[in-house]
């Protein structure tokens, strides 16, 4: 029955918060293997934990990618937070301008009524042009701003499908593949004990920040990006992940 699923939900949540060491697990009944639509669920819990959380005042980092997307188009408030900053956690991607973080980030921002800020710098730059970029006092300005983040709202790739996404050359794709990347967050890629094996020449947060970052929420759905979660609960244990049923059972069968 229906209590009962409640009651085992919320052991599954324990157990793997338990088995990754990290913050907080919160969960969505179901696959999202079998039912791409879950998405929608994962990305609303997401939103309503964020929104638990979130103080006037705050400077939020956000990632790009589809889950993101689900995620600001799940915020529901009444209340306004016109002192909160929203940030791109680092440059945009591609040519997809609508997972691009830049995008979120507006999605995101209007739904608070917030402030927000955009980070107009294409992901592969030459290493020159983006020195001079990052002089810009408006760039500057964003980027001192994310170094400030306290609150990280982020999903999680799959390397060899990120690589692709950002249109890196297949030589590069391949590369980071060798050398052991499994996963991709905030333009780092990392092997499966969450070493960084492949930094893109790209702007946004760094590491060290995303290490003393107050409130890290992580949003994924999927059995096949379970080891890339596990592998980035390495580098940070002050994560709060939200996710789907079936992903958790997964998490616990890998760890
Ligand atoms: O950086 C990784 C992305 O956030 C993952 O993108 O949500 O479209 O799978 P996705």
């Amino acid at each position: 029955d229906m209590m009962n699923d409640i009651m085992g939900l919320s052991t599954l949540q324990e157990k793997v918060k338990e088995k990754l060491g990290i913050k907080k697990v919160l969960l969505v009944p179901g696959s999202y293997d079998n039912n791409p639509s879950l998405i929608k669920d994962v990305a609303r819990l997401g939103a309503e934990y964020f929104l638990s959380i979130l103080k006037d005042g705050d400077i939020v980092s956000i990632t790009g990618g589809s889950t993101m997307l689900e995620f600001s188009n799940a915020i529901k408030t009444e209340k306004k937070y016109e002192n909160a900053t929203i940030v791109p956690a680092r440059g945009s991607m591609g040519k997809d301008v609508e997972i691009q973080s830049n995008n979120v980030v507006a999605t995101t921002s209007k739904k608070l009524s917030s402030n927000y800020k955009l980070l107009h710098i294409p992901d592969e730059l030459g290493t020159a042009a983006m020195k001079t970029l990052t002089q810009e006092p408006q760039i500057k300005s964003t980027l001192d701003m994310i170094e400030k983040t306290n609150v990280l709202v982020f999903g999680i790739g799959i390397a060899a499908e990120m690589a692709t996404r950002r249109r890196l050359p297949e030589e590069k794709v391949e590369e980071i593949v060798k050398k052991g990347a499994i996963g991709e967050a905030f333009g780092h890629y990392f092997n499966e004990n969450g070493e960084i094996v492949c930094k893109l020449n790209t702007v946004g947060i760094h590491l060290d920040t995303f290490k003393n970052v107050k409130e890290n929420i992580a949003i994924f759905a999927g059995t096949k990006k379970a080891d890339a979660l596990i592998a980035m609960t390495k580098i940070n244990k002050n994560i709060v992940l939200i996710t789907d049923e079936e992903s958790a059972n997964r998490i616990l069968e890998l760890v």
